[in-house]
């Protein structure tokens, strides 16, 4: 079997099993009991705090652990919204979000704020000229991924995280599919909030954090205990956030050493099944996320495409997981300008820390005779 969708989630490596077992039957305090076992919970997540504000150059009370990142980025749209609305209630996002921003914000909409929807060009980029446009007296939230899940194109977060500086709008930026797996420092992007997730890094799933600038104002969704610094209450999940923390130090341990091998695997995987003669890249040739290929594919529609690899030991998907299984077309490849047709016949490859050139061989002579009804 090949598995070549590590970008819809990735299976917990072998070093965070190992740091989360004692956490399940031994270490098991809850962080709000007085108790001897309440201390070493509570010990035990401040330092998984301390080590994940480390990696991103933050202040351990700027991160809060959340469930996923679907929540993280809810929480910091709804709650910047709902805590800021006496000064304005207007939300700039773009076309290419996942659904876990699209979706927070349609309902806001519904609930009285106007969200612009940024276009992208045809690579899936955002202008920053075009945040700067859109922003407003009462502008106060702008939200933009960091790389697009689907296409993987990273997005010019520094200037645009400036432009949100210089005019005093808060910056949430999705960061779901780049954290762990390309370096950068929050303060170099000047963001305020920023979501991360860490099934998406080898980590477990249900466990994501937030990070949230001590300055900024924010309402929490859920209420009770007051757990998180008051933003986000429920008993914290103890053997979760040692292993997202453990999968954050290996990976960024690893991580230039895997830039480089993952690139060279996926730029190998592109350029072979370009040659086929009938697969078109989507997202951009250089600003793109190490480890992800996509495609579109003329006359194969993804989702047969999908269940003819899967029938060989192949692990791929048509774009975001959630996306794929519906019949609509995503909304990503149509924000980039391909036809709804094109934009059916859609293949994502995610490659991960296991992936061999052994793989890469495979898959490619795999999808020649699919393609081409041939080898290559
Ligand atoms: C860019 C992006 N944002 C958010 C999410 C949601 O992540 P989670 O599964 O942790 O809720 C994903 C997962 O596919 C993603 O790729």
């Amino acid at each position: 079997m090949v598995y070549m969708d590590y970008a819809s989630t990735t299976p917990v490596d072998p070093r965070v099993i190992k740091a989360m077992l004692p956490y399940f039957d031994k270490k098991f305090g809850n962080t709000m009991s007085p108790h001897e076992w309440g201390m070493e919970a509570r010990e035990t997540l401040e330092t998984a705090r301390e080590e994940i504000a480390s990696l991103l150059g933050a202040a351990p009370n700027e991160i809060i652990f959340t469930s996923s990142a679907t929540e993280s980025n809810n929480l910091a749209i709804k709650g910047v919204a709902f805590a800021n609305k006496e000064r304005g209630k207007h939300i700039i996002t773009s076309k290419i979000e996942h659904l876990s921003v699209l979706e927070p914000c349609r309902w806001l909409e519904r609930n009285g704020f106007k969200v612009t929807y940024l276009d992208v060009d045809s690579y899936g980029l955002i202008d920053p000229k075009r945040v700067e446009e859109e922003i407003r007296d009462d502008t106060i939230l702008v939200s933009i991924m960091h790389a697009n899940n689907e296409i993987g194109t990273i997005e010019p977060i520094e200037e645009i995280g400036k432009i949100c500086e210089e005019k005093g709008v808060y910056f949430h930026v999705d960061a779901a599919q780049t954290f762990g797996k390309i370096p950068f420092k929050i303060r170099d992007l000047h963001v305020d909030l920023l979501t991360i997730s860490s099934h998406k890094i080898y980590g477990p799933k249900g466990v994501g954090a937030l990070y949230v600038s001590e300055d900024v104002r924010m309402e929490p969704l859920l209420h009770g205990g007051g757990h998180e610094f008051g933003l986000r209450s429920s008993t914290v999940n103890i053997p979760g956030v040692v292993g997202f923390a453990e999968a954050c130090k290996i990976a960024e341990g690893e991580m230039d050493s895997e830039i480089t091998r993952l690139t060279e695997l996926r730029d190998k995987l592109i350029q072979n099944i370009l040659e086929t003669g009938r697969a078109h890249l989507t997202g951009h040739p250089k600003k793109r996320l190490p480890n992800l290929a996509s495609f579109w594919i003329e006359s194969i529609e993804g989702e047969r495409l999908i269940m003819e690899l899967n029938e060989r030991g192949i692990a791929a998907s048509t774009g975001s997981a959630c996306a794929s299984g519906k019949l609509e077309p995503s909304h990503v490849l149509l924000a980039i300008g391909l036809s709804r047709r094109e934009a059916k016949n859609s293949l994502r490859l995610s490659l991960g820390r296991w992936t061999t050139a052994k793989d890469v061989e495979y898959v490619v002579d795999v999808l020649w005779e699919i393609i081409e009804g041939k080898s290559r």
